[in-house]
């Protein structure tokens, strides 16, 4: 199982520039995070403090028990092993092949034997739908696959915590979709605890059992995701909707005057550009496909809910109850296409004894490899981007020497949207 990610009272700054303070969340062992916040909140700088790539003023990460915020570069070695990074844009070396950045982290942090190597890479390749790419560059695939390389590459050591900085940038909303799936198919396989980083309200509203939000500096929530998507707070909702009108702005807060204005505008019936969705309308969490295990970040995920129920906002009470009666209400129309509803389903929530025998059914439950399934996504992808119409960075980085990245990559817009 993943390990938790406990964040307290973490303060970043650079310089006189203050990022973001005393933000304090639990990413819980072996589920799906998902971090939102607008262009420039920092939410990349919050995965690499989370690595130890960027050091924090204040506050602590503790991860597996270590405080990473403290501890010596030997052990900081030794967490970093548990990490598999999804960077922007995949951060792949652009002069190798496929099989070779991928083999990369096994080359350089194992000592294990070519054969076993290739058997890995393959596998992973595999997993997500790149079988028969291995002698492609970089440069000659478009950018979903460039990610799915990526993705690929962070899973060869079996991370126990996966970080995905905007898995969907530079990408269309078909692609991303089949990326999305591939997250919460990895989490049902290998149970790592997921962290993705992202603007996408597709994503935020359909993945993550938790969701936070960074604004103006501070972490605004974070919680089951219900109770993000259900938030009356004016900030969450224009994020959510996309709207020019609420307090975000162009470059950051607004001030009365604007504010007042564009209420103005809102009240004369003018469109903030934003969508009418009605995002507190909980839509279905995308379930793990057929074939793949039952994701038991789902089982623990119901039970830390369940407990903490009574301390949320009420609107998020509601929402978490009629999702739990959906699920169940699916579980029992098509119980051989969603395994993971089944479980929940089936599971006694009201004793530990109950919890305890779905994760141990989880366990031993007997599954085909998920291989099959998952290589239909779209191995070849038809269009290769340019690079004036991919968002992403279109010079590798070197990600032997992490710390080369982040600065490299610092100077590079890591903070465009
Ligand atoms: N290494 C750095 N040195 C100085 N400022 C930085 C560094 N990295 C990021 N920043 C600044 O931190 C802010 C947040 O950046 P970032 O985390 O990339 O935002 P986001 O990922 O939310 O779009 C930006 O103003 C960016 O310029
Ligand atoms: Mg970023």
């Amino acid at each position: 199982m993943g390990v938790e990610v406990k964040v307290e009272g973490l303060t970043k700054s650079f310089g006189s520039q203050n990022i973001w303070r005393d933000v304090s969340l639990t990413l819980p062992a072996g589920e799906v995070n998902a971090l939102l916040g607008p262009s420039g909140t920092g939410k990349s700088v919050f995965l690499k403090t989370l690595i130890g790539l960027l050091h924090p003023e204040q506050g602590s990460v503790i991860i597996d028990g270590t405080d990473i915020t403290e501890c010596s570069a030997k052990e900081l070695y030794e967490i970093r092993k548990l990490f598999g990074v999804l960077f922007q844009d995949g951060a792949l070396f652009g002069s190798m092949s496929l099989f070779d950045n991928i083999a990369f982290p096994l080359r350089e942090h194992t000592k294990k034997k070519e054969d076993e190597i290739r058997r890995i890479v393959l596998e992973k390749m595999e997993l997500v739908g790149l079988a028969g790419a291995e002698a492609k560059l970089p440069g000659e695939i478009s950018g979903g696959m460039r990610k799915r390389a990526g993705l690929a590459r962070a899973l060869v050591l079996d991370p126990e915590i996966i970080l995905c900085d905007e898995p969907d940038s530079g990408l269309d909303p078909v692609r991303t979709a089949y990326i999305s799936q591939l997250l919460i198919d990895i989490n049902a396989e290998i149970d790592a605890t997921i962290l993705i980083v992202t603007h996408n309200i597709n994503i935020a509203r359909t993945i993550p059992d938790n969701i936070g939000m960074l604004f103006r500096k501070e972490l605004v929530m974070f919680g089951p995701r219900e109770q993000l998507l259900t938030s009356e707070q004016p900030v969450v909702k224009q994020f959510l909707a996309g709207d020019r009108f609420g307090p975000i702005g162009m470059s950051e807060e607004k001030d009365e005057a604007i504010a007042a204005q564009e209420a103005a505008m809102q009240a004369a019936g003018i469109s903030g550009g934003g969508t009418q969705d009605d995002f507190s309308e909980i839509i279905a969490q995308v379930q793990p496909n057929p074939g793949v295990p039952v994701r038991k970040a789902a089982i623990r995920h119901r039970a830390n809910v369940l407990e903490m129920l009574p301390t949320l906002p009420a609107n998020a009470q509601a929402a978490i109850r009629a999702s739990i009666a959906e699920e169940d209400a699916r579980a029992a129309e098509s119980p051989e296409s969603v395994a993971t509803l089944v479980a929940l389903a089936n599971t006694d929530f009201s004793t530990q004894a109950g919890i305890d025998a779905a994760m141990a059914s989880a366990d031993t439950q007997v599954v085909e490899r998920p291989t099959e399934v998952l290589t239909k996504a779209p191995v070849a992808d038809a269009f290769v981007k340019s690079p004036a119409a991919d968002d992403t960075q279109t010079q590798p980085i070197d990600t032997s020497a992490i710390e080369t990245a982040v600065n490299k990559s610092d100077g590079q817009g890591s903070n465009q949207a």
